[in-house]
């Protein structure tokens, strides 16, 4: 019986190895490129992927002579719901006003969290929706969403909501994070009553999140605090995850592996202890260097070391408007090459399975009966991507083996 499409004369196909754990330390340097490949899929699911063959023909018959073909990118950590912009602390960081300072201010994050709050849910959802598509134009079908601009519950719903419409509307897969404990609003009486009414949300929001995470860091939650409300969470059922060591060493990591977190993110300035710790747990260190570009610092990071150190490392976006406003996964690829010191194999790696397995997700990978998700990359090698780059790469990228974004450059003339 006819097949539903079939990729002929594939120059690469990338296949990331399926495995139940994270892949750690040199695992992810081994990635299996196959040369002139084929790849059929059929009722969406991959049927064949690997060497040429003449073997199956198919309603739709693409040739990728010349080109690329990858699982469908995982952005594992983004902020993808928010209302508003903050262009205008462009200006003050340019002064010399830090992060943390902007948000001591009433800005950064609670300038966001103000406009999203202002916003409806049909108007987050039309924005958001203009995201999605930009991000999935980019080569990604699979997407952890996080709240953390509403920080209460009507508002914190509100964010979850729309990340569900939107899972819905496009048929992708999307984990939701509930991020309750992103900062303390102004009307709190304290950080530790903001805390308590946050870990009090936790049944009623865990109909709409599969993950439970909180911001430790100076000014807004501590190691202590992270603790209490992982240990909460992890009652409710929820998979827990930590914003971690992003700016000063306060020891999320060591919290969140201690805790069994299914992933610490960014751990720029965490202690040489916590990521040698890496090794013996399962919990993902996701980085996220276009983050650390976006602050302007010159400490990314130690991915490099981690890895040598046999830990699992994924790389993700961390879109969101204040820290890193790009929802270009290619981009940040790229820092990661420049910036990160990961080989072209580490990358592809760390956007595909181990992103996935940071949000406990079924993707990254084009083995027979896989989800066919994947991306045709107008690329000669796969080492192309990272190198080239600020630019879109992904040329076609079809989701349950039907063609979902065509980016040819069409120029009217
Ligand atoms: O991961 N650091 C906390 N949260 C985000 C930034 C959110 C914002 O600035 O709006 C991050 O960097
Ligand atoms: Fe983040």
């Amino acid at each position: 019986m006819s097949n539903d499409v079939v990729i002929q004369n594939i120059a690469q196909l990338i296949l990331p190895k399926k495995t139940d754990k994270p892949l750690k330390g040199n695992q992810l340097n081994e990635l299996k490129i196959i040369e002139n490949a084929t790849l059929v899929a059929k009722d969406g699911k991959v049927v064949y992927a690997g060497p040429h063959t003449e073997e199956y023909d198919a309603q739709e018959v693409v040739d990728a002579t010349g080109k690329v073909v990858s699982p469908a990118l995982v952005d594992a950590h983004t902020h993808l719901v928010f209302g508003g912009s903050r262009e205008h602390e462009m200006a003050l960081k340019q002064q010399g006003a830090s992060y943390l300072e902007i948000l001591e201010q009433g800005g950064g994050i609670l300038s966001t969290v103000k406009a999203t709050r202002e916003a409806t849910e049909d108007e987050l959802l039309k924005k958001t929706d203009k995201s999605l598509r930009e991000m999935m134009s980019y080569g990604v079908l699979t997407v952890e969403s996080k709240s953390g601009y509403g920080l209460d519950k009507e508002n914190e719903l509100k964010q979850l909501k729309v990340s569900h419409a939107l899972e819905k509307k496009y048929g992708i897969t999307m984990k939701h994070t509930f991020l309750g404990p992103h900062a303390v609003p102004k009307e709190a009486e304290s950080n530790q009553a903001f805390l308590q009414e946050m870990i009090d949300l936790l049944p009623e929001v865990k109909e709409y999140a599969d993950f439970a995470d909180i911001f430790c860091e100076t000014g807004v939650f501590t190691v202590d605090e992270s603790r209490e409300y992982m240990k909460a969470a992890k009652e409710q059922g929820f998979d827990v995850k930590i914003h971690a060591d992003e700016i000063d060493p306060l020891g999320g990591l060591g919290v969140a592996i201690e805790q069994g977190a299914i992933s610490a993110d960014h751990l720029v300035a965490s202690s040489e202890e916590d990521k040698q710790a890496l090794k013996d747990s399962d919990t993902v260190a996701v980085v996220l260097p276009g983050t650390t570009f976006y602050l302007g610092k010159d400490q990314y990071a130690d991915a490099r070391g981690m890895l040598d150190n046999n830990g699992a490392v994924a790389i993700a976006s961390d879109f969101n408007p204040g820290s890193n406003v790009t929802n270009n996964l290619q981009m940040v690829m790229a820092i990661a090459a420049l910036k990160l010191k990961l080989t072209p194999n580490e990358i592809w790696n760390a956007v595909t399975v181990n992103a996935a397995k940071a949000i406990d997700a079924d993707a990254g990978t084009l083995e027979q009966d896989d989800r066919a998700n994947f991306v045709i990359w107008n690329v000669p090698n796969y080492e192309y991507v990272p190198y080239h780059y600020g630019i879109n790469h992904a040329e076609y990228v079809y989701k349950d083996g039907k063609l979902f974004i065509d980016n040819r450059i069409e120029v009217q003339q």
